[in-house]
């Protein structure tokens, strides 16, 4: 891989240890896919930061570190509310583990916000990603997002690489970052009228299915909203590991000419067997916002909960930012006995292990509770979640 006279000198330990460390691992996976050179990059989000996730070898590698991030730069969910982890049941010992953990990122000069969804809460000029953008993001829901509705351009980085880029300010040129491997394989014709979880459900079908491959989307006439896009994006990255995919009419446009490998074609049936396969039956605790919640988001929620009070354990789980900035439609929610959880979520967290079922209207929680948590998964609607919350249902 060609590097640069200063990048070389990195290489070779002239700016220390730390970032030769961090260069190593650019140039390795660089090497590995046949990167020409290395690109900078707009922003960077860091996997790797639940400590049940990293555990203490993980957290030791980043306590290391030395140095400052170039780029902006955020976190993944961590493994618990940053402010109210004692609510949610998890252990002193874990907290003072992950404190420890966000300590040793805060320090390096990562902004400490701890979500799959910076997109969400950075718009505007304050935006992390742009069209046509280089990102290194690690999170798969975002990285589909960032990718897919926004135009961007990021392979899915893993912890470590996604450090390195937010220390060197650059990551290795290959995968999604180029047109030819942003062209559709698939193309995906779906004759039904979506809703809300429909997206999530489909996008569950569909990763299983085409697992990494490019899905061009054809629906039936319907105007997609922002968050339908993101819950199609994070089901497929998770029951496959789609990383792009096109919407005709609504996301960006394939970068030339394309032909499909395939053609799929799904109708209400196949969607209606999703949820058949995954009832509520036997849920004890309900989970929302996977990917974390919008401010749209709450303010439907806060709506189906205003003046109930919850029979199940409801978590909401969302941006710290996106909570701070609705308080009257948190107050709402949690006056219904629910609890709005920040930085954190309901697969990352090991306090929903205590669960034997949780109910979700996300089809990347419905891939993931069951593998990553150890806790049966039921999709439903928005509605269908709240009213087994509220006990209406079972
Ligand atoms: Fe986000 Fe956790 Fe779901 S990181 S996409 S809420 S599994």
């Amino acid at each position: 891989m060609y590097l640069s006279r200063e990048e070389e000198g990195i290489y070779q330990g002239e700016r220390g240890e730390t970032l030769r460390r961090m260069m190593e691992i650019l140039v390795a996976l660089g090497d590995i896919y046949g990167a020409e050179k290395l690109v900078p990059v707009r922003s960077v989000q860091i996997a790797g930061v639940s400590y049940k996730n990293i555990g203490e070898a993980g957290l030791e590698w980043i306590s290391d570190l030395e140095g400052q991030v170039v780029v902006p730069s955020i976190l993944n969910p961590a493994g618990m509310d940053l402010c109210r982890w004692q609510e949610m049941g998890i252990q002193e010992e874990f907290a003072q583990k992950q404190q420890q953990t966000i300590e040793a990122y805060r320090r390096l000069g990562v902004t400490i916000d701890c979500t799959c969804t910076p997109y969400q809460i950075y718009q505007g000029p304050s935006s992390l990603a742009s069209p046509g953008d280089h990102l290194a993001w690690s999170e798969s829901s975002a990285v589909s997002y960032a990718n897919s509705v926004i135009g961007a351009r990021t392979n899915r980085e893993g912890g470590p690489s996604a450090l390195a880029a937010a220390l060197v300010g650059k990551t290795a040129l290959y995968g999604y970052h180029l047109d030819e491997n942003r062209l559709p394989t698939h193309l995906v014709e779906v004759e039904a009228d979506l809703h809300g979880s429909d997206y999530g459900a489909l996008g569950f079908l569909v990763g299983r299915t085409v697992k990494d491959g490019v899905p061009f989307f054809r629906l039936k006439g319907q105007r997609t909203v922002p968050d339908e896009l993101k819950a199609l994006g994070a089901a497929m990255a998770a029951s496959g590991s789609v990383a792009l995919y096109y919407v005709e009419n609504v996301t960006p446009e394939p970068p030339g000419p394309w032909q499909p490998m395939e053609t799929i074609r799904l109708g209400r049936k196949e969607i209606d067997e999703i949820y058949a396969l995954y009832p509520a039956g036997g849920a004890n605790a309900v989970a929302l916002g996977c990917p974390h919640c919008s401010s749209e988001e709450l303010e439907k929620i806060a709506g189906l909960l205003q003046g109930q009070k919850v029979q199940k354990e409801l978590w909401v789980c969302t941006a710290r930012k996106i909570a701070e900035a609705h308080p009257q439609l948190v107050a709402i929610i949690e006056e219904s006995g629910a609890c709005v959880f920040c930085d954190t979520c309901m697969v990352v967290s090991p306090a929903t292990e205590r669960f034997s079922r949780m109910m979700t209207s996300s089809g990347k929680a419905l891939a993931y509770l069951p593998g990553l948590a150890g806790v049966g998964a039921g999709l439903g609607s928005l509605e269908e979640c709240i009213d087994v919350a509220l006990g209406r249902r079972q």
